[in-house]
């Protein structure tokens, strides 16, 4: 959830490799943003990529990736790549893709609404420390993201009060929420990064990105805000009551834990 001065790190790039005869490419990743609400292109980029996967379809599926550009030349040598190997989309994706596309914006309003209501009310929990949302003047990062985005995705992470074996009774007790990796989907999901997303980090990097196994993602979904915080709230509060006892992780739906 830390955010990049695109802007600033492009400005940079382009001016320390500005006599290099090969020009570095700059690449971003902006599935978490979306283009509704962030578009590296005009902060300095070169190429923007997207797992459509994510928002840009919203509807959790299509597995299905996109790279955008504005120089024609490397769009021909992408274009070559991709016809030689074979990565084409078939065609029920992109119309998937495309129909997701039309309530784009609607859908990043909504996500933005919820993950900001959500982080706030996480942020007042007591089985929570420390919430990590750009839209929350708390985030080291929120003057940046206010500047460099038109708004916020459905993504937050948070750390919990407890460690691993917390985390997982909290998550053994979420009704509403399942318990996925994925995220930009209508459904809200969550995940321990530690154990999934970013099990294969370096134990150093983990460290230093602070990545800890009291941290959770959560991928804030569509559904009415009231059920989300109600959801969170009793799952919270379940840790907080049995976390000094010995209870194993309890079974629920959530039973790949
Ligand atoms: C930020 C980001 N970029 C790219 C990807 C890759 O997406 P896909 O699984 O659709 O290839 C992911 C997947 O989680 C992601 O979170």
């Amino acid at each position: 959830m830390k955010l990049i001065d695109i802007q600033a790190v492009c400005t940079r790039i382009k001016s320390i490799t500005s006599d290099w005869t090969e020009k570095p490419i700059i690449v971003v990743d902006n599935t978490v943003m979306s283009s509704y609400f962030q578009r590296p292109l005009s902060l300095g980029a070169d190429v923007v990529m997207h797992s459509l996967s994510k928002y840009m379809n919203g509807h959790s599926d299509v597995l299905m990736g996109a790279l955008i550009l504005s120089d024609e030349e490397l769009y021909r040598k992408l274009n070559f790549f991709q016809m030689a190997v074979g990565v084409t989309s078939s065609p029920f994706d992109c119309y998937l893709v495309l129909r997701g596309l039309k309530t784009l914006h609607v859908r990043m309003r909504e996500h933005e609404k919820n993950s900001l209501e959500v982080a706030r009310f996480l942020e007042q929990h007591p089985g929570c420390v420390k919430v990590n949302h750009p839209g929350l003047p708390s985030h080291p990062h929120y003057e940046l993201g206010k500047r460099q985005m038109d708004g916020y995705s459905g993504l937050l992470s948070f750390y919990i009060k407890g460690k691993l074996d917390d985390v997982k009774r909290f998550i053994s007790k979420l009704k509403i929420i399942a318990f996925a990796a994925s995220l930009g989907g209508y459904e809200s999901v969550c995940e321990i990064p530690m154990t999934s997303s970013q099990r294969h980090t370096p134990v150093g990097c983990m460290e230093s990105w602070e990545i800890t196994p009291s941290l959770v993602r959560l991928s804030v979904g569509l559904e009415d805000v009231k059920d989300l915080k109600r959801d969170l709230g009793q799952a919270l509060d379940y840790m907080l009551s049995v976390q000094s006892s010995t209870e194993p992780v309890a079974d629920s739906k959530n039973s790949e834990l």
